[in-house]
């Protein structure tokens, strides 16, 4: 064969694997809103960055007619690219090919990728679309699913990990992107472990597979997804928006960028945040959008456990990990879901090396029997733990209540917070004044002449002494009482001269964490 001749029948096998399952399944693919698994790499990396890797694999199946069977790319476009200039290493499950099932070496192209994104460090974003394991190849099959959850294991806490979900994720699929960090649906997408017809066929309920496991299901009701997108496009920039905040493995430290927002800036607006009426709400969101630069908060799980907040901003620059209580849901009470949300969010960022910051206003754990059965010691303890193992720079500010175990749970001194600080409106304490009053004074309460009267003087008394920073601040609990508008200026000064803390936990194969 001539030289020529053989480039040529390079040129041909590359066009045959860029066409994936033909046009007509990409036409179908387009039909229903969805882009090409080629098309979605195109616009998630920098233009022309991508170098694709193993585009000649070729499935080794022999059973139900695979020997015959042609899969061009074996269902799965692999390789790296950059976002804004960083490295990224990804993979892009093709459903124009066999419905992008995953066969042994549709599962060893992505195992390749994920090896060489831990080696050099860089993160792994993976698109799912596909029908599961490919059928015909049986435990192949299985077994590449194994060695693609060794490797998230593996890699977890080592590499960003961001699994995408833009189209069927069925049966142990569902579990790569479990292991993983971060979760993003596209709206019409779906997960689940066992899909509608089996539910019915199993215990008689009938379910869409919408209701079941899509997108907004998972955002809302189960907190398997971080992110929904109503369309590929929006979803796309919400990736590139999160990578901004995050390193590219875990030795990097903490990310830093240019910042032309103050450092010094004031917000009045925080001054008068908090009502007087300490049993009425206020958003806990526009404290933490009025201290980030820009004014900018990228929420994670923003649909989900609605009384804790999680996501990152930066300050002077250095991106940082917030979890805040909000009051407006639930009075902001940590409850089951909001421990696991919050917790899991910590241990990320303190894998990654991405300080912490807290707002506190709740006044406990949820109290009620579903809350107790439902294991909320277990998951409560999430908290504790994760706050307590994590090293990184940890800042926290009270602005109202932080009362009981919840006090403790939200980043309190005890648990290691570098930087307590406390705004004047601030209240320590075991529990609220009204049931401090009932259940310390009751006697008295009982027989005084006029026991209303007594409730309220003891009310007021007990206010007085606990419902203030000062309390906590005589025992050097508290670092700093601030005005609230000076919260900024006071969090980046912490921030900066925590920048090279360095704390070390005795040696450990790992620790045990109350899942
Ligand atoms: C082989 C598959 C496949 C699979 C789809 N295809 N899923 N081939 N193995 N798992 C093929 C179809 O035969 C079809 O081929 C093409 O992909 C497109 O599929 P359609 O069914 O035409 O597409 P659509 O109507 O859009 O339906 C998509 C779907 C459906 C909902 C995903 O295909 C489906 O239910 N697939 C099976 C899902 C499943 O049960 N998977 C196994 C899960 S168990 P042709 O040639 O006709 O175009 C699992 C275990 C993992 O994954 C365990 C790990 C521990």
């Amino acid at each position: 064969m001539t030289r020529e001749a053989k480039l040529e029948k390079l040129s041909a096998k590359r066009e045959e694997v860029l066409l994936g399952g033909g046009k007509k399944r990409i036409a179908k693919q387009h039909e229903g809103g969805k882009m090409t698994a080629r098309e979605r790499i195109d616009e998630l990396l920098d233009p022309g960055s991508f170098v694709e890797l193993d585009q000649f694999i070729t499935h080794r199946g022999t059973e139900f007619g695979m020997a015959g069977t042609v899969a061009p790319g074996e269902g799965v476009v692999t390789g790296y690219g950059t976002i804004d200039g960083r490295l990224i290493y990804i993979f892009s499950q093709d459903f124009t090919v066999l419905g992008g099932s995953l066969g042994e070496m549709h599962a060893a192209k992505i195992c390749k990728v994920m090896d060489l994104a831990v080696k050099v460090g860089a993160p792994v974003v993976g698109i799912n679309d596909s029908g599961g394991a490919r059928i015909q190849e049986g435990v192949d099959a299985l077994n590449g699913y194994g060695e693609i959850f060794k490797r998230n294991t593996h890699a977890s806490g080592v590499i960003p990990q961001i699994s995408v979900i833009m189209g069927p994720c069925a049966g142990g699929a569902v579990y790569s992107p479990a292991l993983t960090d971060f979760v993003f649906m596209v709206d019409k997408s779906n997960m689940f472990i066992t899909g509608p017809q089996v539910i019915k066929a199993v215990t008689g309920e009938n379910v869409s597979a919408e209701d079941l496991g899509g997108a907004m299901t998972h955002n809302r009701t189960s907190g398997n997804a971080h992110f929904f997108a109503s369309d590929e496009h929006e979803c796309i920039a919400q990736i590139h928006r999160l990578l901004t905040f995050l390193p590219e493995n875990n030795l990097e430290g903490p990310q830093a960028r240019e910042c032309s927002d103050p450092a010094e800036r004031m917000e009045a607006i925080l001054a008068e945040l908090v009502p007087d009426d300490s049993n009425k709400a206020y958003d806990m969101k526009a404290v933490i959008t009025a201290i980030a630069d820009d004014q900018d908060f990228f929420e994670v799980q923003p649909y989900y456990a609605l009384n804790i907040l999680t996501g990152f901003i930066r300050l002077n620059g250095i991106s940082v990990g917030v979890i805040a209580n909000q009051p407006r849901a639930l009075a902001g009470c940590l409850d089951v879901n909001a421990s696991d949300k919050a917790s899991r969010f910590i241990r990320f960022c303190d894998a990654f090396s991405i300080p912490l910051l807290t707002f506190v206003d709740t006044p406990g754990y949820l109290p009620g029997v579903a809350q107790e059965h439902g294991g909320i010691i277990r998951h409560g303890a999430k908290l504790l733990y994760a706050y307590s193992e994590a090293s990184v720079p940890k800042l926290t500010v009270i602005t109202r209540k932080a009362y009981g175990g919840a006090y403790l749970a939200m980043c309190a001194k005890a648990l290691g917070a570098d930087t307590a600080i406390a705004w004047p409106t601030a209240q320590i304490a075991v529990m609220g004044a009204q049931g401090a009053a009932n259940i310390v004074f009751r006697k008295e309460i009982d027989e005084a002449s006029d026991p209303q009267a007594k409730r309220q003087e003891k009310i007021a008394e007990y206010d007085e002494k606990f419902a203030n920073p000062y309390c906590a601040a005589s025992r050097g609990l508290v670092d700093l009482v601030i005005e609230p508008e000076k919260t900024r200026y006071y969090l980046i000064k912490s921030l900066d001269a925590l920048l090279t803390k360095k704390e070390t936990r005795p040696g450990k194969k790992h620790g045990n964490v109350p899942l």
